[in-house]
């Protein structure tokens, strides 16, 4: 029998599960927290499709496998991959290069190797499980190349590209030793989406520069002999979140309960300021801390009646700038807390940990200030997790004007994490915000991020895509 074929395809870096061997030697999986699995979850429920991804352990090899009628394709990564693709080249050369450079991007022509050897391997799982003229959706920095290999492979597919992390201008991209080839391998895609305007016009303009295409708008002409072959579209796709789903599990009697628990356990602070972050250093989670110990040292915020809870989920933990990270962190936190804490208080609650989404609905409830001061971000789904969250219409939202969400969530309170200054003014004037200001900035808010959920994301991605001619019909 021929192995299954679908006409949705998806291809991401990692599955929506996790998986692992037990005791003797069976699969098991639990399903994985990222944004993705989320954003695509109304899509995947409405379709009959297959996802293609690596199952987050090296040297798994597993058959496929089904679970809530979507069929699970794992991609076998040896360790020396995952060090040279997932933690080498994806997380310590495009991360960084794609995020403004906070971070030194390291290149290595082995670790490049690995990145195209990997993404061939993706590509040809995909190009098996695509029916003819079937739609294929791939994701993100770690599969760049993914497009064209599966043009060569599918000339008949559909194939769009989605672009989760900051798309970099021009002088910075072009460091990239293989800058040709990454842009070429996007180039196979029939769309390429990114969060923000401002991404997609940097890869236009980056086509422009580094190849001989012909780019009118948002649009590159790909030509063969002279004539035109097809088109790439680029265009700005901002994502969300299942917006009604989160705010309706913040208003269920349990995470009512637990968020006034959470307030009691902590003292009862009159002022709760939280952060949300994978601990990564394009979160700004230094930069937050400074401005916070050094509002405790001006007096203007009382270090007895405010608390901070500072949740930082573990990330990318063999890679040595986020090991860097973790320690200055640990040190920032361990400072304000023993120079401002008391015998059962610290102003400072860092948690090295992940939580389960309920647990994060009640935090953000409890929370009368939301901090999110990424130096740099795609998007930055934890500000609308937030604001979902406050069907209250309380609670108020710095937001760092670097993060793809400051395009569309106006009623925040924006800042430059960069100026110290201008955050502790922004921290303070949130922490004491006149109720009614408060109220009408949150309502603005909401209007926005329950409107723009994450199925209207992915039906305009894929409404765009699908409007792209399919080129079965002339093969
Ligand atoms: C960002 C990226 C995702 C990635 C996620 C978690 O949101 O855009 O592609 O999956 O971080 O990172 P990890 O390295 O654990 O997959």
């Amino acid at each position: 029998m021929a192995p299954a074929q679908f006409d949705l395809v998806v291809v991401a870096n990692r599955l929506p599960v996790d998986l692992s061997l037990d005791e003797v030697g069976e699969p098991t999986w639990s399903r994985s927290p990222g944004g993705l699995v989320t954003a695509l979850a109304p899509v995947m429920a409405k379709t009959e499709g297959a996802w293609v991804g690596w199952g987050g352990q090296p040297g798994l090899e597993l058959d496929p496998f089904e679970v809530d009628g979507t069929e699970l394709v794992p991609v076998p990564l040896s360790e020396d991959e995952v060090e040279h693709y997932y933690e080498g080249f994806a997380n310590d050369t495009l991360w960084p290069l794609y995020h403004d450079v906070i971070a030194s991007p390291a290149f290595h022509r082995h670790w490049w190797d690995a990145y195209q050897r990997v993404n061939r391997r993706f590509a040809e799982a995909a190009a098996a499980k695509a029916a003819p003229g079937a739609t294929v959706w791939v994701h993100d920095y770690q599969l760049q190349l993914v497009p064209k290999f599966l043009r060569e492979l599918r000339p008949d597919l559909r194939i769009g590209y989605f672009h989760h992390i900051p798309f970099p201008p021009l002088e910075i991209f072009a460091q990239l030793p293989w800058r040709l080839q990454v842009v070429e391998g996007l180039l196979g895609a029939d769309l390429v989406g990114f969060q923000r305007g401002g991404d997609a016009a940097n890869f236009v303009r980056v086509v422009r520069r580094l190849t001989d295409l012909t780019t009118r708008g948002q649009v590159v002409t790909l030509s063969k002999h002279g004539r035109v072959e097809r088109h790439v579209r680029a265009s700005s796709f901002p994502i969300s979140i299942d917006s009604h789903a989160f705010d309706e599990l913040a208003r269920t009697p349990d995470v009512l309960k637990r968020s006034r628990e959470i307030r009691k356990e902590l003292g009862d602070p009159e002022v709760l300021l939280l952060g949300v972050d994978r601990l990564d250093y394009t979160k700004g989670i230094r930069h937050r801390l400074k401005a916070y110990g050094e509002l405790l040292d001006d007096g203007r915020l009382s270090p007895q009646s405010t608390t901070f809870v500072q949740v930082a989920s573990p990330s990318r933990e063999n890679v040595g700038a986020y090991q860097q990270l973790r320690d200055d962190v640990e040190l920032l936190v361990g400072r304000i807390n023993g120079d401002h804490g008391q015998v059962g208080h610290a102003p400072v609650q860092y948690l090295h940990q992940s939580y389960p989404m309920e647990e994060m609905a009640a935090l953000y409830l409890a929370a009368d200030v939301m901090l999110v001061t990424a130096l740099r971000d795609g998007m930055n789904l934890v500000a609308k997790e937030y604001v979902a969250a406050r069907s209250d219409d309380r609670g108020a939202l710095v937001l760092s004007e670097f993060t793809g969400a400051a395009d569309e969530l106006t009623g925040a309170i924006l800042i430059n994490p960069h100026d110290i200054d201008g955050m502790k003014d922004a921290i303070t004037y949130a922490a004491h915000l006149d109720p009614r200001e408060a109220r009408k900035r949150m309502r603005r808010l909401r209007r926005r991020v329950l409107s723009h959920d994450v199925a209207a994301w992915s039906e305009q991605f894929l409404a765009v895509l699908t409007a792209v001619p399919n080129r079965q019909s002339h093969v």
